[in-house]
């Protein structure tokens, strides 16, 4: 007669480096919560930061989390995941603590799904805003009425008044991670007296291309360093994260064709978004994440 119990998972699990582990498990990986990163994008991820993964005994990757200390005051974690087959037995907890660990005590931000908010409650993380998920084939790009400046392609030699523009919105200078989006990326700019003003990053990602980052002080030049990018992928696939719901930018993004496919939460632990914000009276803001791993 067969034993009317049968115990499951009851293999160990061994720590590991992301950097050593096998390109291919890892995007097998995250193909099985349903991501789109392709493994190219894991390789890129792996080069702007750290993580690491948990392998069953016979060395098959179940889990994963990441971490990019952008400065030494502010580090974002994404890439969290753990195989459908073995979620909810305390596996995303136990690599979190491996981050929290590494990280000791600099401020942090990620941006949680549905699934993960609860174990980033249980370590003290405080939501934060909604991060609005926009993605579609491009379908009828909307003509922009130009605005005053000078709106033309980046070129290395902007890196800098990149960094320092991006760095005013996201809260520190991540000048690694630009430095290496810039390589990735085709970029706009828009220059009013020679200086910078709003740009748009587009690279390679997932199903297709993303937009990001975007950073501008109003929604006006938000579109006019956006919509090269959307009449550049007119009929193909492009992915935008963004934490505007309402006004002209959002209603720019939702009419080109990228609707909105999911929501996520952003969450800090320490300092907030708002303690990081730059003063005055018309600040760059963040239009469009990187990504929702690197904010
Ligand atoms: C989110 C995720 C990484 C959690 O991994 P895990 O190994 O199941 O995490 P743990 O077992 O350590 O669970 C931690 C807490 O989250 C809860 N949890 C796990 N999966 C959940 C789910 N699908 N829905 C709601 N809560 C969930 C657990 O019950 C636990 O809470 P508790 O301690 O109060 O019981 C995993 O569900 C996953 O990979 N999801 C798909 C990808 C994803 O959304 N990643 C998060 C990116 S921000």
């Amino acid at each position: 007669m067969p034993s009317d119990k049968l115990q499951i998972d009851a293999f160990a699990m061994q720590i590991g480096d992301v950097a050593d582990a096998d390109l291919e498990q890892l995007h097998a990986l995250s193909i099985s919560v349903g991501w789109p990163h392709r493994g190219q994008d894991w390789q890129f991820l792996r080069e702007v930061g750290k993580g690491v993964v948990a392998t069953d005994e016979i060395g098959r990757i179940m889990s994963s989390a990441m971490w990019f200390r952008h400065s030494p005051e502010l580090a974002t974690i994404g890439m969290v995941i753990t195989s459908p087959r073995l979620q909810t037995q305390g596996t995303g907890l136990w690599l979190m603590e491996y981050a929290l660990k590494d990280l000791g005590g600099v401020n942090l931000r990620l941006n949680a799904t549905r699934a993960a908010q609860r174990l980033y409650l249980s370590i003290g993380f405080k939501p934060e805003k909604t991060v609005y998920q926009c993605q579609g084939l491009v379908t009828n790009a909307p003509a922009v009425e130009t605005v005053p400046g000078e709106l033309r392609l980046l070129t290395a030699d902007d890196l800098a008044a990149a960094i320092a523009l991006d760095a005013a919105a996201f809260g520190v200078p991540r000048a690694g991670l630009m430095e290496k989006l810039f390589r990735h990326s085709r970029g706009y700019g828009l220059f009013r007296d020679g200086a910078l003003v709003a740009f748009a990053l587009c690279r390679r990602f997932g199903r297709g291309h993303v937009v990001g980052p975007i950073v501008a002080c109003g929604d006006e030049d938000a579109i006019a360093v956006a919509s090269p990018h959307i009449r550049d992928h007119d009929g193909t696939f492009l992915r935008l994260d963004t934490h505007f719901e309402a006004g002209d930018f959002a209603l720019f993004v939702v009419r080109s064709g990228l609707a909105i496919f999911d929501t996520v939460l952003t969450m800090s632990l320490g300092r907030t978004l708002q303690d990081f914000a730059t003063g005055g009276e018309n600040p760059p803001v963040t239009y469009a994440l990187v990504s929702q791993t690197l904010g």
